[in-house]
């Protein structure tokens, strides 16, 4: 793995369809350490914001720098290879019937089949090491439509573990899933952000209460805007939040969890 202080540095990043402007202005650094999550209502722009720090939206202006790269001016494929991504669009392009140990092993090559390349024994190895670090050795042979939801989203959680990138990205990781499903995903969320190998992650959820232990900082999101952004416990606050969601809410943190409701 290499080290690097930033891994990722947006300058003045803004996204517009047809004109209107659905992120940004915005200004980020991720250094290496650091487990971010992203907070905000549908549309608020989490997803673009990820598409643009996995190197696949180009922004409408602004400047992004990625494990020391600018974009503009680096092979945008290989330092591809160099995050883990895990996203419900990548999920829906697994074919039905390949194996949990498979899906991890195409990380790679950044591929999404094993037909294409050839793996070692040490790859095996790899990947199985990768579904151990998230509980899901029992996933190895188990066929991608057998799984449930959540087995599903800790197989790709292991996948982005493969080939110790230097940067993860999961967006909404843990949306789906039944009570246990979620507690058992962000126990998995809360080791890998307790790993000190684990390079600067972000995650992205529409609640609270699925921040895993761990995360050091926040960004809230509301029409694209940045409504807050920094260390998790001076930016998230009842106030923040409920500008973010645009209702008022309360806002507990309890046993290293974040709960949050409505007031009446
Ligand atoms: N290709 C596109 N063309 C036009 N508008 C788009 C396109 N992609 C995204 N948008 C718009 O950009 C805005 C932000 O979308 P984005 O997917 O980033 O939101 P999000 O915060 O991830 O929402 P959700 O919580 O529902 O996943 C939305 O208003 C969306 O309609
Ligand atoms: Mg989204």
């Amino acid at each position: 793995m290499t080290l690097v202080s930033s891994s990722a540095v947006l300058r003045d990043v803004s996204v517009k369809y047809e004109g209107t402007t659905v992120l940004g202005p915005i200004n980020l650094n991720i250094s290496s350490s650091e487990r971010w999550v992203i907070l905000g209502p549908n549309g608020s722009g989490k997803t673009t914001l990820i598409k643009i720090l996995s190197l696949y939206r180009y922004p409408t202006t602004g400047t992004v720098e990625v494990l020391g790269e600018t974009w503009g001016a680096t092979d945008v494929r290989a330092l591809r290879q160099r995050i883990g991504l895990a996203s419900s669009s990548l999920r829906d392009q697994f074919r039905s019937d390949i194996q949990g140990l498979d899906i991890v092993m195409t990380a790679q090559h950044g591929a999404l089949e094993t037909w294409w390349h050839n793996y070692s024994e040490q790859d095996r190895s790899a990947a199985m090491d990768c579904l151990n670090r998230v509980d899901a050795t029992a996933l190895a042979t188990r066929r991608f439509h057998t799984m449930s939801s959540g087995e599903q989203q800790r197989v790709q959680l292991a996948r982005t573990l493969m080939g110790d990138p230097d940067l993860l990205l999961l967006d909404e990781p843990t949306a789906g899933l039944d009570l246990a499903g979620r507690e058992q995903l962000v126990n998995s969320l809360a080791a890998v952000a307790a790993d000190p190998e684990t390079p600067a992650t972000v995650l992205v959820t529409h609640h609270t209460d699925e921040i895993p232990p761990g995360f050091t900082h926040g960004l809230l999101l509301r029409g694209g805007a940045v409504m807050a952004c920094g260390p998790l416990d001076q930016i998230l606050t009842a106030e923040s939040l409920s500008k973010c969601f645009g209702l008022s809410l309360r806002l507990e943190k309890r046993d290293d969890r974040w709960l949050s409701w409505a007031t009446s």
